[in-house]
């Protein structure tokens, strides 16, 4: 059912700091921040030839990465995302199988204005995951 890893999110206490890791000593390309404030958090980019990562720091103080980076302060890997190609289908057959959607359920629209469910890492081995439709 799940398709491509569309990206893994890293929460970070310091953004610029994680931009240069990236950019400058990993040697991958990376955007400006952008600030999403519907979302919580301001994000920088980092494409890699199969895949994303998404650098993720606290915007404003109801972040949904907040309570994560308190825990986590110097930062840690905080979801991956699976594309599906039906998040409806993808949601009702997981339910089926006992595993817990976050939320009240519905799919939201995520970061890349498609829609998005996360699901319990309780149930995934310890993991955030977030499934998005491709
Ligand atoms: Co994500």
């Amino acid at each position: 059912m799940i398709g491509r890893l569309n990206h893994v999110a890293i929460a970070v206490p310091d953004l610029s700091a994680a931009s240069a890791t990236y950019g400058a000593v990993l040697g991958a390309r990376v955007s400006a921040p952008v600030p999403q404030p519907a979302h919580g958090v301001t994000v920088v980019f980092v494409e890699l030839p199969n895949t994303k990562i998404e650098l993720l720091q606290p915007l404003g103080d109801a972040s949904p990465i907040k309570g994560f980076l308190e825990r986590n302060p110097s930062g840690g890997i905080h979801h991956v995302c699976y594309e599906v190609d039906d998040i409806y289908a993808a949601r009702d057959r997981l339910k089926a199988e006992g595993a817990r959607v976050l939320g009240d359920g519905e799919p939201k629209i995520g970061a890349h204005d498609k829609p998005v469910l996360f699901l319990h890492p309780k149930d995934f081995h310890g993991t955030l995951i977030e499934l998005e439709q491709a």
